[in-house]
């Protein structure tokens, strides 16, 4: 069975990396190659955090009964993140290098401090309230489209 934590912990990296490829890119001004890489950064994200909001953080505040604590304070980082994200996509329209780069650098610092506590506290605690079912909430997960 696998684990929530090392699930969602691998879609980080994999955000990750394009988020860094996407800025490599951008810092060179090839906007062509940067806008396909942004693009494919933002899908992946708001994807994840569409299982974390619709499936996730359901399954966890159901089976805790906490639906004011950390699923809350995550929620409100995915509507800074979104923002910014629309920040970098119209600086990435308009091949605005600088525009680009510090928002990326803002996002950058957000995501790294977001991902943390999921991967370091919430996903641990949910696979905990999740016991035996970790496999149908990934099934779910997996099944929503893009
Ligand atoms: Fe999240
Ligand atoms: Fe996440």
């Amino acid at each position: 069975m696998g684990s929530i934590k090392d699930f969602m912990g691998n879609a980080h990296r994999a955000c990750d990396e394009l988020f860094a490829a996407a800025e490599e890119t951008a810092s060179k001004n090839d906007w062509e190659r940067a806008r396909d890489l942004f693009d494919r950064f933002q899908r992946a994200t708001l994807h994840h955090f569409k299982m974390e909001e619709d499936v996730l953080f359901p399954a966890f505040e159901t089976r805790t009964g906490m639906s004011m604590g950390p699923t809350q304070v995550m929620r409100g980082e995915h509507v800074q993140m979104r923002d910014l994200m629309q920040q970098m996509a119209d600086a990435a329209r308009s091949g605005d290098a600088n525009a680009y780069l510090g928002h990326s650098e803002t996002l950058n610092m957000l995501m790294q401090q977001h991902n943390m506590k999921e991967e370091n506290v919430l996903y641990p605690m949910t696979d905990q309230a999740l016991t035996g079912e970790q496999d149908d909430v990934l099934q779910a997960m997996q099944a929503l489209p893009d």
